[in-house]
């Protein structure tokens, strides 16, 4: 036993920013952005939140399967920008849905937070107990930019996407790789709370912005990715030639272009999205995947590494047959 992917889902916010509108608000230029980053637009949240966009993926996971929403066993949210630090944003779905019988939880590894995930819940599925749950990776990333900073603003966008996950008498999850390195962690903040009470010394050291160190990430990325494909497929005793698509983090297309470089493997292999969608964190991944999927351009049988870098700073891998 072990599990499956058998439905996808995603649901973006309505309202779409251009680069142009960027450059409106920002010294920037459309060229600038999509020559750096591969991004012409993204999808920012006005009325949405994560945990409303992740509920739109579970109701339309359900619907898609036919489901009850009491049928579900579990939720996992994966989210570095949950709406509360309590109730978590899977429990926010599991009682907007009514999913009564399954536990909630939320996973923050930033952008590799989906395959952290499915890591996770994989392990859900090792008995013979029929098992459904739902891993969703959810982000409204706008709140944490500072519309003042060009050097992220532009990066970033709204999202949310995910999947049902049921018992196969076939293994589906071959291996993963994770890899977390703490010590780099301040190359990639947001939402720093402070050490002192306001109370005490009233200075206010919440940081709720980005910071970034854009050209160590990019190179952290370039290598992490990978070697953590590397790990992950010497595990599953297969190669880089024997994967069908490498689904990665949509953050930047040249680090893509790099990853490909390095695996020696067709750019081809690795379909891109970042041009409509922007750096949507824990989302990318599985916003990715379902277009791919409902395209017909990932098929049944097709050997999958979902690949993520980010913040933490994390890096993972897990090779799936979808
Ligand atoms: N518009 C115009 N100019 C800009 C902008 C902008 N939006 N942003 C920066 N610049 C300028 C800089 O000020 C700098 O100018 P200067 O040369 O006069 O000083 C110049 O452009 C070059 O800036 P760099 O930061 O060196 O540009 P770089 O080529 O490194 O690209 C980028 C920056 C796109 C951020 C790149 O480093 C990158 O993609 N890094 C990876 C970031 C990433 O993937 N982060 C997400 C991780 S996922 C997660 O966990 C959330």
């Amino acid at each position: 036993m072990g599990a499956k992917i058998t439905q996808l889902a995603h649901a973006v916010p309505t309202k779409i920013v251009t680069n142009n509108d960027l450059s409106q608000i920002m010294d920037t230029t459309d060229e600038w952005i999509r020559s750096r980053t591969g991004i012409t637009q993204r999808h920012i949240a006005t009325t949405e939140t994560t945990a409303s966009l992740c509920t739109q993926v579970a109701i339309q996971l359900l619907q898609q399967a036919a489901l009850p929403a009491t049928a579900l066993d579990f939720i996992v949210v994966c989210t570095m920008s949950p709406d509360y630090f309590t109730p978590a944003t899977a429990a926010v779905v599991q009682g907007a849905i009514g999913a009564t019988n399954a536990f909630a939880y939320d996973l923050n590894a930033a952008c590799s937070g989906f395959v952290y995930g499915l890591n996770a819940v994989q392990h859900y599925f090792q008995n013979d107990q029929p098992m459904h749950g739902l891993l969703i990776g959810g982000e409204v990333l706008s709140r944490l930019l500072n519309w003042q900073d060009r050097s992220t603003a532009v990066l970033f966008g709204d999202g949310a996407a995910g999947v049902l996950l049921e018992n196969s008498s076939t293994a589906h999850f071959l291996a993963s790789d994770l890899a977390t390195f703490g010590d780099r962690g301040g190359q990639l903040t947001a939402g720093y709370q402070g050490s002192a009470p306001l109370m005490v010394n009233g200075i206010n050291q919440m940081a709720p912005y980005f910071k970034m160190d854009g050209r160590g990430i990019y190179s952290f990325a370039t290598r992490g990715v990978p070697a953590s494909i590397e790990r992950a497929l010497e595990k599953a005793d297969l190669t880089c030639a024997q994967v069908d698509h490498f689904i990665l983090h949509q953050a930047n297309t040249r680090i893509i272009t790099q990853v490909a470089k390095r695996l020696r493997q067709p750019l081809a292999k690795f379909p891109q999205n970042m041009a409509a969608y922007g750096n949507t964190s824990a989302a990318s991944i599985p916003i990715l995947l379902d277009e791919c999927v409902r395209a017909g351009q990932i098929k049944p049988g097709a050997v999958l590494a979902l690949s993520g870098f980010g913040g933490g700073l994390t890096v993972g891998t897990q090779i799936i047959i979808y």
